[in-house]
């Protein structure tokens, strides 16, 4: 891969895997593949964090007197970013460095009280951090986990993304999400947020179907997700991550590729190198254009 890229997990419908998928594609890239990878975690619910504190617990927390864990202080945090009372941030003030291959900007419940004073120099914050630090140099990804809302958080993660990827749940309500997510990302694009991209255009990289089974009534869903992609040109990666009571009932700190289930690994493989042929594909078409 060329100069790496930012990605946003976006779908602002909850539940539908946008975190699960973040955080096992992260490690995978980053474990498996070998990709230097930095995952931002943009959502103040901070569940991707939560994700990899417990898996890399010596990086988040010390014991106290009686052995209880705590959180590091002064642990990086994407709060930093924001706060007005950290002039000019460093890296080390918002990146915690998990593995080699594995960085995260660490979530926060504090940025939810900061949303009331938001302004645009705010929302560009993310964009021009990433810019000033050459973070696309330094990584081949940037994952970004966004919550479930249009809200100044995806507006941020959208100002700094060159794509986004869909993570999608068959329900009786999904075209009507995806419609409306598509249609929100458009009018940022060309309405709301024109000027402060440059003209630049943020690409869809796919929809990945999450939480399938094998029902007939699931099939027609899914069958509507298919047209629906299909009218607006959006692709639909091959593989699906079917719907897995382990998935749901597991440990925060167990990822997939960490599982000794072939099928699972299998399926986070395929997702991950059909997730990298579509940045490429998408790269080219930029070039050309
Ligand atoms: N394929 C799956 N099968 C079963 N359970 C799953 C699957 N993928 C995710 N889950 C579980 O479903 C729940 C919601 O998933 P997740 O947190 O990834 O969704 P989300 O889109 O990030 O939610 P939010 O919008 O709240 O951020 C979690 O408990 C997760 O463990
Ligand atoms: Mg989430």
């Amino acid at each position: 891969m060329g100069k790496g890229k930012v990605i946003s997990f976006l779908n602002m419908k909850g539940g539908v895997g946008k975190t699960t998928l973040c955080k096992d594609l992260s490690f995978f890239l980053a474990d498996t593949l070998g990709l230097k990878v930095l995952v931002i975690d943009i959502d103040p619910q901070s569940n991707c964090t939560q994700s990899f504190y417990e898996k890399y617990q010596s990086k988040a927390f010390d014991r106290d007197g009686h052995g209880n864990q705590i959180l590091k202080r002064d642990i990086p945090s994407i709060h930093n970013l924001y706060d007005s009372s950290v002039t000019s941030p460093s890296t080390t003030d918002v990146i915690l460095e998990l593995t080699e291959n594995l960085h995260i900007i660490p979530g926060d419940l504090q940025i939810v009280f900061m949303e009331r004073n938001t302004n645009s120099a705010n929302e560009q914050k993310l964009a021009l951090s990433i810019n000033k630090w050459r973070l696309k140099e330094k990584y081949d990804l940037i994952l970004i986990d966004c919550p479930p809302t249009y809200s100044f958080y995806t507006t941020a993660a959208l100002l700094a993304s060159d794509y986004y990827f869909i993570p999608a749940k068959p329900d009786l309500y999904s075209v009507l999400g995806l419609n409306m997510l598509t249609n929100v990302v458009k009018q940022f694009v060309e309405v709301d947020q024109a000027l402060a991209l440059h003209g630049r255009n943020i690409k869809c990289i796919g929809i990945v179907i999450t939480m399938s089974s094998d029902s007939p009534g699931m099939s027609k869903r899914i069958a509507d997700i298919r047209d629906f992609a299909a009218s607006k040109d959006i692709h639909i990666f091959e593989k699906t991550l079917p719907y897995y009571e382990k998935l749901l009932t597991g440990r925060m700190d167990t990822f997939i590729a960490d599982r000794d289930d072939v099928k699972l690994e299998e399926i986070i493989r395929s997702i991950a190198s059909e997730f990298i042929e579509r940045i490429e594909i998408l790269d080219e078409q930029q070039i050309v254009n």
